[in-house]
């Protein structure tokens, strides 16, 4: 009785096992198959299409600077001296393009860090933010700034 079991939990093995696999997939774990049948193919490239959409729509966003953001961290930190781009400390040094080519250090490298940098660090009579403001807020300014000095400040 036990001898006669044998050939047949191996048939049934051997066909739950053809059952998983498909039509000429093989199993590498519960998710991924390696499949040749058109219908798993695909429903790998859909898999795999959705995984990339879903990694693109999480990682985009922590490279782009919020720009809305930015213009409310400027409306609350540095319209007081800034608005409109001006400086009503230092009426040479505003935040319209020419004056920031002018007199903000490194500007030509790399705008929006140099931007940053200054808001950072601060420079003779403009305050540091360092402790004020965190690095997601200083980056979203200066793009603010950077966008805003393009459009020379008309649509503040
Ligand atoms: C208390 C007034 C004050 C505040 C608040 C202030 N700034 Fe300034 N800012 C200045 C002064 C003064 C300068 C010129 C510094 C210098 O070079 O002597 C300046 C210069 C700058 C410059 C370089 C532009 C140039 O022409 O030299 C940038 C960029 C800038 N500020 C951005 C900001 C941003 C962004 C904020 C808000 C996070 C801010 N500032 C807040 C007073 C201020």
């Amino acid at each position: 009785m036990a001898v006669a079991a044998v050939p047949l939990i191996l048939v049934s093995a051997l066909i739950s096992l053809r059952y998983q696999s498909g039509s000429g997939c093989i199993p590498i774990d519960n998710i991924v198959d390696v499949c040749f049948g058109k219908i798993k193919m695909k429903r790998l490239i859909t898999i795999s299409l959705l995984f990339i959409a879903l990694m693109l729509g999480c990682v985009s966003p922590a490279f782009a600077a919020d720009l809305d953001h930015g213009g409310k961290i400027f409306s609350a930190n540095c319209a007081a001296c800034h608005l409109g781009g001006n400086n009503v400390v230092d009426s040479a040094k505003g935040l319209r393009k020419e004056a920031l080519v002018s007199f903000l250090s490194s500007y030509e490298e790399d705008h929006e860090a140099a931007i940053a940098a200054q808001v950072t660090s601060g420079k003779n009579a403009m305050p540091s933010f360092a402790e004020k403001l965190s690095r997601e807020d200083i980056v979203d300014v200066a793009a603010y700034v950077e966008s805003m000095a393009n459009k020379g400040w008309s649509a503040s």
